[in-house]
């Protein structure tokens, strides 16, 4: 279903009128597109007190490909270390490094803020850096213009392992990603040959890629060079096969809550699987006092209890090479919860425990990354089908006030999938444009 208030607001009558009564002010986000794959302008690097990782930060920033500059009249992207503030007071640092320029964004603009972990032993320094969080989720809502807001935690001197981060960040492949916390570590990221095509020689699977937000995940990986297989169930094989062979890519047919699912998988992949995608979802809403046992079980097997059986059985088998990757689907249901959703909620909070807990242990005994995205309102046939008036409040009730497209999924997706991504694991980032739910 097309957003039309979004089409309304790019008129100049529409605009005029919706501003006279006060109403969100969407601006078109600007995608990657092979015309348009880098932002449009240059990227202002300040530094907010002791300059910590700048020298390391830098060396990242030359290799993306923008001009790097100290001062500029319309930044496309603005990226603050405030990786040395350590005090309360340091936090003044960050209001004198953004204050003068942070109206000068470019329209559909990054922030990156650079902080590290807050500290177990050092409370002050712990509490400035928690504080940055709070800055660049209030900086994200008031910013506009289809710009971003968001902080990286880094390890100081090993922020080169932030690479694949900050280019995805800084670029327009995180149009609809605002408001978001991402911890990467020192892990040393594997060498990348093509940044256009990372995962070239790669294989990955995506579950539930007939259509929606797996068919979109399906097609940007085999955009960065991945052979991949789309699996659906079944009853879906028409739409299965369509997709697949759109994107030169196998179709496999499958049940993921089907005893056999994760041999079958594996026996697609003899020479092993680089990329495995949980994205297979289903939907059985009633309040919980009008929902038969049935309901909530379907949800459970297909959402979450799936997900731990075939990771489980796919590791086990050594399916997963090393250096692979798991991407899992939790939703803001998960985090927020949904009226009628005690089910999916459920389901979708469990995949973040997943995420969380096997993340460390998978690197650690797999050389596997284990994340996870969690899409607010994304525009797909799940969401046309949701009334007039609850689908216009899950549009607007974001920094952006609009829904999410299935590639904003995709992209975010793609980015954990990289190679050069070995930093980034355990994390849940929120493809939402920063949701006004679960904030
Ligand atoms: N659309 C949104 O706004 C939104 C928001 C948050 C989370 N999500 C999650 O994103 C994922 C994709 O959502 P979507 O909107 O594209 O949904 P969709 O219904 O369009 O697609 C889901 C696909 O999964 C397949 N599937 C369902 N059960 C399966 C099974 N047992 N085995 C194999 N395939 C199965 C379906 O046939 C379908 O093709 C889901 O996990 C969903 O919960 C979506």
């Amino acid at each position: 279903m097309a957003d039309r208030y979004l089409h309304l607001t790019g008129t100049a009558p529409g605009r005029f009128l919706t501003r006279s009564l006060g109403l969100p002010q969407p601006s078109p986000l600007r995608r990657w597109s092979l015309g348009t794959p880098t932002l449009d302008g240059p990227l202002l690097h300040l530094t907010a007190g002791e300059a910590a990782v700048r020298g390391e930060v830098g060396e990242v920033l030359a290799r993306l490909g923008l001009p790097v500059v100290e001062r500029a009249d319309r930044p496309a992207g603005i990226v603050v270390d405030a990786t040395g503030i350590t005090s309360a007071a340091g936090l003044a640092a960050l209001h004198a490094a953004l204050h003068p320029v942070v109206r000068s964004v470019a329209r559909n603009g990054r922030i990156v803020v650079l902080g590290t972990a807050p500290s177990p032993e050092d409370h002050h320094q712990a509490a400035a850096q928690q504080a940055l969080e709070g800055f660049v989720r209030s900086l994200g809502k008031e910013i506009g213009r289809g710009a971003t807001v968001q902080l990286v935690r880094v390890v100081p001197g090993a922020a080169a392992s932030a690479e694949s981060t900050l280019r995805f960040l800084l670029s327009p492949r995180s149009a609809y990603v605002s408001g978001q916390v991402v911890e990467v570590s020192g892990a040393a990221p594997d060498p990348v040959a093509d940044w256009f095509a990372p995962l070239t020689g790669r294989t990955a699977l995506v579950t539930g890629s007939a259509r929606g937000i797996g068919e979109a995940v399906a097609s940007t990986l085999a955009r960065d060079g991945a052979r991949v297989v789309c699996l659906d169930v079944p009853r879906a094989e028409e739409d299965l096969v369509r997709t697949a062979d759109r994107l030169g890519a196998t179709a496999l047919p499958l049940d993921i809550t089907a005893p056999d699912a994760a041999e079958r998988i594996a026996a697609a992949f003899p020479d092993g699987l680089d990329v495995l995608v949980h994205n297979a979802g289903i939907t059985r809403d009633r309040r919980l006092a009008n929902m038969a046992a049935d309901r909530w079980a379907s949800v459970i097997d297909v959402n979450l209890d799936s997900v731990l059986r075939t990771t489980d059985a796919l590791l086990k088998a050594g399916t997963l090479n090393r250096g692979g990757r798991i991407v899992a689907t939790a939703s803001i249901a998960g985090i927020a919860g949904n009226t009628g959703q005690t089910n999916y909620a459920a389901s979708k909070a469990g995949i973040i425990g997943l995420v969380r807990s096997l993340a460390p242990r998978a690197v650690a005994d797999h050389g596997v990354t284990v994340n996870a995205v969690a899409p607010g309102f994304i525009e797909t046939k799940m969401t046309a089908a949701v009334p007039l008036l609850i689908r216009e409040a899950g549009r607007r009730m974001n920094s952006l006030s609009q829904g999410g497209l299935p590639v904003d999924v995709a992209e975010t997706t793609a980015w954990f999938a990289q190679p050069a991504s070995t930093a980034v694991n355990g994390q849940v980032v929120r493809v939402c444009g920063q949701s006004l739910l679960g904030a």
